[in-house]
């Protein structure tokens, strides 16, 4: 087949039937990543695809889908599994899906600091046990947020805002990463601190940059020696960011209060040291998981796509090359 829309893997209902009007033939997967051999294959003679953060959409799947493929559309903001300058060499347009996930994304972030500051996913585990238990004056005590916990936000765009935002209806201090970004005055009231201070000045960090080999294992054992002892780690990035093997020695310290990882280095591997700890809360990549937001995410990859197929500018590309 050539000229088709290679859609990886399911989307929502409503974004394949945007797909199905776009008038070109469609091949569709599963809701299942594909198969590497898979991906090769469906996507050879492809004049768009629309991907996932699941699939590897480097030089030799590019090359497999030959001279022909105008769009990558990536269902994500992230797009560290698209080579987008093997893209761009051969004239392939790279698109992602910012804006209409931050808000999902940065409620699960606060979810999962209240989570672990509160204790509530030890909690629940605990009670699960059936062992008895009284109320007491010592027990199971955490992170107070509103009584000027300190919130360090590293990566202060459009997701990092929204979780200041809300980090501040808790009465917490906010101190971020500094931005280029022209900003509103609500979003300037945070504190900005170079990331060493910012480290070392908050009970919990969070993470909201993407993965680049600038920011490969930003997390290592230098930062985690540099954060508060106790302070807390949240993760709802990307798993690379964070040095795995590094953070389960900071926990095992106790150098490190806690962390949640909605995230993996070798996702949907999760290391199975982490799995026994009570001081870790886990969830499997559910940052922009919300109804809307992912029909949004899903609709917004195909708005990328009708878009270069009709020869326009798409809504959001990536990097240079568009239209
Ligand atoms: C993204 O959009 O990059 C998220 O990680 C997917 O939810």
């Amino acid at each position: 087949m050539t000229g088709h829309v290679y859609v990886t893997r399911q989307l929502t209902d409503d974004a394949m039937a945007a797909v199905a009007a776009l008038g070109r033939p469609v091949v569709a997967g599963r809701e299942e990543p594909p198969s590497r051999a898979e991906l090769l294959r469906d996507v050879a003679g492809a004049a768009a695809v629309i991907s996932t953060l699941t699939e590897r959409l480097d030089a030799a799947v590019l090359d497999a889908a030959g001279p022909g493929l105008r769009v990558v559309a990536n269902v994500a903001v992230g797009y560290d599994n698209v080579d987008v300058a093997a893209a761009h060499a051969r004239d392939v347009v790279v698109t992602n899906t910012p804006g209409v996930l931050d808000a999902a994304t940065a409620d699960l972030t606060l979810g999962l600091v209240l989570a672990l500051a509160r204790r509530i996913a030890e909690g629940d585990r605990f009670l699960r046990t059936g062992t008895p238990w009284v109320w007491g004056p010592r027990m199971m005590t955490g992170l107070d947020l509103s009584a000027g916990a300190t919130l360090g936000v590293i990566g202060y765009g459009r997701i990092g805002r929204a979780v200041a935002r809300r980090a501040r209806g808790f009465d917490m201090r906010v101190l971020a990463t500094p931005t280029r970004t022209p900003l509103t005055e609500e979003e300037q009231a945070v504190e900005f601190r170079e990331l060493p201070e910012l480290l070392a000045g908050s009970d919990v960090v969070t993470l909201h940059c993407p993965l680049t080999p600038q920011t490969q294992h930003l997390i290592d054992d230098g930062a985690l020696a540099r954060m508060r002892p106790g302070a807390l780690l949240v993760n709802t990035a990307r798993g690379g960011i964070v040095d795995t093997d590094a953070l389960l020695r900071a926990l095992a310290t106790g150098r490190l209060g806690g962390a949640a990882l909605d995230v993996f280095e070798d996702e949907p591997h999760v290391d199975p040291r982490l799995l026994p700890l009570e001081q870790v809360v886990l969830t499997p990549h559910l940052g922009s998981a919300g109804d809307r937001t992912r029909s949004a995410m899903c609709r917004l990859a195909v708005r990328n796509v009708a878009a270069v197929l009709s020869g326009v500018e798409p809504p959001t590309p990536v990097g240079g090359l568009s239209g």
